[in-house]
């Protein structure tokens, strides 16, 4: 197993090494880089634009809960903007953080070069900057052969075609969820978020869905002056909003012998905690009296890019408990403090991209260790 392993990855260095001038490989690569073939639409009926801003014009309050979600700032964030230009601005970028017709600067037909990442083809004559900017918009989920789809039975006054349907819930799998990259020696995809929401429903038995912890329900009008309904927050809240990291996780018990406390925890969430972005760790302090760390335990997948090879991934699976150890030289006061560092294996991106360092832990639970017997 290792030695096949081996064997590819020998043969990866090598086909990389030739890559610049092979072009079977580039295809291969392409080919894998390229999910969707991207297809120009027709503005919407009765709205005549694909921007969130004409959409706001009648749904204010749902454009306002968007434009604060992760999704809705997934191209101007400063860490995807800044990885982006540092990266050359790949085109595969935009499958996920842009992904609309309009919002591709070049209208890619293979693969220019593979390091770094780079596409040949035209400029595009539909681009637009402005759009771009809106990152995973509106019309990405909810239109479907030019009518707009989502959960409403009966929509009232609608200036454009609406359908009811599930399709919006269903989009999420489209960018949490990779192939494993091309010519790579991982042990799975970088982005493996669905397929482990369905490890969780699995070992859980239970049906909650990516919205049904994403998007809280809210009531409100879901066009100015229509009928109050019950909908779904656009907010979508995940690693970066402290409240939703209070559910993350459950500490079953401690406790405290043998130079160590023993906090057991249990992931509550659909998928591993962290799940996806691998810059992310689940971190466990022992403090003492003054705040001061004594012991740090950090669960994460460690892979150092750019080598794309794992390097150990010790983070909590789907509904997995464990108990973890810190070491603990029994001192009077001690706090156990759990936190999500969002950045901490991107000490060095965060900082360049101006990400404010108060910023980058969330705390999850905080409690007292158990007294020393
Ligand atoms: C990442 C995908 C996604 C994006 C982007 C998105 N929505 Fe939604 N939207 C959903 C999902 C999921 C639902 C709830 C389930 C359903 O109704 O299908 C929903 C529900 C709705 C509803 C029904 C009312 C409600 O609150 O449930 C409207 C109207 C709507 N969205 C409009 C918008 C507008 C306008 C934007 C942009 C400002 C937008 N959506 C951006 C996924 C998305
Ligand atoms: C001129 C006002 C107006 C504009 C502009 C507008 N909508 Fe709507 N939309 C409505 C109204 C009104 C409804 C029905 C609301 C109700 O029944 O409560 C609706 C319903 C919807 C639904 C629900 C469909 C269903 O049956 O579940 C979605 C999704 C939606 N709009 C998305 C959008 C998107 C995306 C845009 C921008 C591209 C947009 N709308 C632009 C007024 C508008
Ligand atoms: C077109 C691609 C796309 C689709 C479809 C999509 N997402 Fe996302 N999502 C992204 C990107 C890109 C980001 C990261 C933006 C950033 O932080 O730079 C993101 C971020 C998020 C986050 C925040 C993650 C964090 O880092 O805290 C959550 C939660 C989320 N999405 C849930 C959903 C749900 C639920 C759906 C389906 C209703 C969905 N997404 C559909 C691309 C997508
Ligand atoms: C049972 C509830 C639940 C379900 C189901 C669920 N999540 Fe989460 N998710 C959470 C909680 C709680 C967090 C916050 C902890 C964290 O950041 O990992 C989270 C975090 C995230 C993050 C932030 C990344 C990170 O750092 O861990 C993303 C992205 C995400 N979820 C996407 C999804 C998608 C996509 C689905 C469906 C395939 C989904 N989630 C299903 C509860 C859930
Ligand atoms: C398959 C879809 C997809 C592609 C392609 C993609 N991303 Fe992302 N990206 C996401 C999602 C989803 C997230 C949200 C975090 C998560 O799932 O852990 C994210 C998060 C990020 C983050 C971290 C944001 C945060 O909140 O910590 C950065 C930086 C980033 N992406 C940069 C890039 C760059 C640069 C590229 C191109 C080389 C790229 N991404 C390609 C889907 C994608």
């Amino acid at each position: 197993m290792a030695r096949s392993r081996q064997l590819i990855v020998v043969l990866a260095v090598v086909l990389l090494g030739i890559g610049a001038s092979c072009s079977a490989v580039k295809r291969f690569v392409y080919v894998t880089l390229e999910p969707d073939k991207l297809e120009a639409r027709a503005p919407v009926a009765g709205v005549g634009s694909h921007s969130a801003q004409a959409c706001g014009a009648c749904h204010t309050e749902i454009a306002a809960e968007w434009a604060s979600s992760r999704m809705g700032q997934a191209f101007t964030e400063p860490l995807f903007a800044h990885d982006y230009a540092e990266e050359g601005e790949p085109y595969w970028c935009l499958r996920c953080h842009a992904p609309l017709e309009e919002q591709q600067p070049i209208l890619d037909e293979g693969l220019r070069t593979i390091r770094p990442l780079s596409a040949k083809g035209e400029p595009n004559p539909h681009f637009d900057a402005e759009l771009q900017a809106e990152g995973v918009t509106c019309v990405v989920c909810h239109l479907h052969d030019g009518v707009m789809v989502a959960g409403i039975d009966d929509p009232q006054g609608a200036p454009h075609p609406a359908a009811s349907g599930d399709e919006a819930g269903e989009a999420c799998e489209r960018c949490h969820q990779l192939a494993k990259p091309p010519l790579s020696n991982l042990d799975g995809p970088l982005i493996d978020t669905y397929n482990q929401w369905r490890a969780w429903q699995e070992a859980t038995g239970r049906d909650e869905d990516c919205v049904s912890c994403h998007m809280p329900t809210v009531e409100r009008a879901v066009a100015l002056g229509g009928p109050t309904r019950m909908g779904f927050s656009h907010t979508v809240p995940g690693a970066w909003d402290d409240a939703l990291l209070a559910d993350a996780l459950r500490v079953q018990g401690m406790s405290r012998t043998d130079g160590a406390v023993i906090v057991e925890v249990e992931n509550r969430t659909g998928h591993n905690l962290p799940t996806a972005e691998p810059a992310r760790a689940l971190v466990l302090r022992l403090l003492d009296a003054d705040g001061g760390v004594v012991d740090e335990v950090a669960l994460l997948r460690r892979v150092p890019l750019p080598k794309l090879i794992d390097e150990g991934d010790d983070r909590l699976r789907p509904a997995e408990v464990r108990a973890i150890a810190l070491a603990d030289p029994g001192e009077m006061g001690a706090q156990v403090r759990i936190v999500l560092d969002r950045v901490y294996a991107h000490r060095e991106l965060a900082q360049a991209a101006g990400v404010p360092q108060e910023a980058w832990e969330g705390l999850i639970w905080e409690g007292a260790a158990p007294v020393v017997d």
